[in-house]
């Protein structure tokens, strides 16, 4: 839950950090820190709370890095190493520019975020300075061992036992990079750390397992971040850590290692995005501004993938045809909105490819003995590329002899480089907390599979695989003008600011969505909302309605399948019976559900099965205006993170 900004160069680096984490403030918001190294000195910073709480302690200049004493030594136990000497304090003032520094800004990665829990951690001497993201599993063995070895730890933290593991072993070898190898093989769990030592100026050390590092590369400059929009204004050039990797960043540039120090093959990209596309663009939050990218973030999904004979070709399937021929069930694996966008894509797998498709929470994928084989594709979704519980399904799946397919958003990021085949997601950045355009692109990319797969066991025809990519086609302006029709949905929402439930009902892939918009609600309205299957309401969710309880219900097109439109307008009159207010979503022209509409939000027709592509978006307007007009900031939602890299 937390971001990371590192930087060597010849800027001021404490600038340069604190903009950086400014654009990382979704990932995580408990405390942030700041170390820069300024002529000889370490100076040091950190606050319990938002950014702001650390720029006002910062004023102009950073303070100057706390120094501990040394604890007493445990009867029985070798005399400590003696500290080593305790440098001059730093002078006040702004750091020389080009000093490097990073920042971090996050959640304590254990116990409460008070400020002694934030980061940055400096050993006793004040001389090296870490963050950290993630979760030291042995971190209490290695506490014992350190205070038994005189170490006097000041906070509840894992990262604390890494600044003094770090002292240890640089006083020993004197580089910074050896001293992180020697640290990071003694570490268990999920960790990116960031550290600097005052002895070394000039070069700041990064290390990865499991946790997200990507390194930018300027003019004469470079940056380490959790995420590349931390350094977009400044480079858009990258480059990816694999895992259990070092990094060190010096004004010669970049070295990578594994942590036994083998040289690494680096590979370098760019990032097809730009700041502009990191910031607000005048819209009160980034949730809107998302909201609003939605209809060039599915354009953009899908541009590039046919050819002139409205055929597709998904060059980044890197899985050859024969074996994506040879394929007999397919598992999709995610968390939270992906989760939902992979429960829409089965409906889709199954009816185009007629191939056994299951959608299950990677959290519990990976819990139960799931059979899988070399024939089981399994599709991981993700947004971020880092999601802990779809990694370790996907590893899990891979172990088992199962081809993975990612389909991601983010580039360069671990869990399209740990499988298979990656399809891109062209969202561009998602910042707010809550995902919107990514859930839709996913979609996009889910359906663009189904069809692959359906073309390649010719399960579809190629003029039905042509209608269904012309119907795709046809989305953005669609969700356009559902986007132009919201003034009534945001009114409604407003009104319905003060009632503690709001219930959601659908059918079919009506049901992912109704669950999508009761996730929405929750994340940003804080309000108890729950997406049922149409069907159950019967089986207990009716006992729920009361007079005047909010439900809504995803209506499918009364021109696709009959039977469950007629099904679902059934089960609007029956909770009307019984006193909900019924907010309908329902297809243009769909005069069936009028009379049982206390507010009717209409969207295009489209065939049944990409309706969520338009259905879902009121539900996201819904929830952002219900959530601001009870005074919730919708982008950093009070627990969440956008990214959840621990398990
Ligand atoms: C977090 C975010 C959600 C997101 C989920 C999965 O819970 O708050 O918005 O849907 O993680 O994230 P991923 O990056 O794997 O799509």
């Amino acid at each position: 839950m937390c971001g990371i900004v590192g930087y060597v160069g010849g800027q001021s680096a404490q600038d340069v950090v604190v903009a950086g984490l400014k654009r990382l403030e979704y990932r995580g918001y408990d405390s942030a820190g700041v170390a820069v190294l300024a002529d000889g000195g370490l100076a040091a910073a950190k606050k319990a709370g938002k950014l702001v709480n650390l720029e006002k302690e910062l004023g102009d200049r950073p303070r100057p890095a706390r120094r501990s004493r040394v604890g007493p030594t445990p009867g029985g136990a070798a005399p400590p190493p003696p500290p080593p000497p305790t440098p001059p304090p730093p002078p006040p003032g702004r750091p020389r520019a080009g000093g490097p520094g990073w920042a971090h800004r996050g959640g304590a990665t254990r116990g409460a975020p008070p400020d002694a829990n934030a980061h940055p951690h400096l050993d006793n001497a004040g001389r090296v300075a870490v963050v950290h993201n993630g979760i030291i599993e042995n971190f209490a063995a290695l506490r014992r061992e350190l205070t038994g070895r005189g170490h006097a730890l000041e906070s509840e933290t894992d990262t604390e036992v890494v600044a003094h593991l770090l002292a240890e072993a640089f006083s020993a070898g004197g580089d910074l990079a050896d001293a992180m190898r020697q640290v990071c093989q003694r570490l268990e769990g999920a960790f990116t750390l960031v550290a600097v030592h005052a002895d070394q100026p000039d070069v700041v050390v990064g290390a990865r397992r499991n946790s997200p590092l990507v390194v930018g590369v300027g003019q004469d400059e470079w940056f380490l971040a959790s995420d590349v929009a931390a350094f977009i204004a400044h480079t858009r050039a990258a480059i990816e850590l694999g895992q259990d990797q070092v990094v060190e960043l010096s004004r010669e540039g970049v070295t990578v290692t594994g942590f036994d120090g083998a040289p690494a093959d680096v590979r370098e990209y760019h990032v097809d995005w730009d700041a502009s596309a990191a910031e607000k663009g005048g819209y009160a939050s980034f949730m809107l501004k998302e909201i609003a990218d939605q209809p060039q973030a599915v354009a953009d999904t899908l541009l590039g993938r046919v050819d002139g004979e409205g055929s597709l070709t998904l060059d980044e399937v890197r899985i050859p045809d024969a074996e994506l021929r040879e394929v007999d069930k397919v598992v999709i694996v995610a968390c939270g909105t992906a989760f939902h966008a992979g429960m829409i894509a089965k409906y889709a797998i199954e009816h185009w490819t007629r191939l056994p498709c299951e959608t299950e929470l990677a959290s519990e994928f990976r819990y139960r003995d799931p059979i899988l084989d070399q024939r089981t594709l399994v599709i991981a979704i993700s947004q971020s590329g880092e999601t802990m519980d779809t990694l370790m399904a996907l590893r899990h799946a891979r172990e088992q002899g199962a081809k993975v397919l990612a389909i991601c958003n983010t580039n360069g990021s671990t869990i399209p480089r740990e499988s298979d085949a990656v399809l891109y997601t062209h969202a561009g950045p998602e910042v707010a907390v809550a995902s919107t355009k990514a859930f839709l692109t996913q979609l996009v990319a889910c359906y663009l599979v189904a069809l692959y797969l359906g073309q390649l066991r010719g399960t579809k025809w190629g003029d039905e695989i042509r209608t269904v990519v012309r119907q795709l086609s046809a989305i953005s302006a669609e969700v356009e003008s559902v986007l132009a029709t919201m003034e009534p949905v945001r009114a409604l929402a407003r009104s319905l600011a003060h009632h503690d439930t709001v219930l959601f009902l659908g059918r079919h892939v009506g049901y992912p969505v109704a669950l999508e918009g009761a996730l929405k609600l929750k994340e940003l309205a804080y309000m108890h909302a729950e997406g049922f299957a149409a069907g159950e309401l019967k089986h207990g969710p009716i006992a729920l309605i009361e007079e005047g309880l909010p439900v809504v219900v995803i209506v499918p097109s009364p021109r696709g399948r009959s039977v469950l439109h007629d099904k679902i307008v059934s089960n609007i009159q029956e909770i009307r019976a019984r006193g909900a207010l019924t907010v309908v979503v329902a297809e243009e022209g769909d005069e069936a559900v009028v009379p049982y509409a206390d507010h009717l939000i209409t969207v295009p027709a489209t065939p049944t099965l990409l309706q969520p592509l338009v259905a879902t978006v009121p539900l996201q307007v819904f929830a952002c205006e219900l959530a601001t007009a009870r005074g919730n900031e919708v982008d950093q939602p009070r627990n969440l993170a956008k990214s959840v890299t621990v398990e």
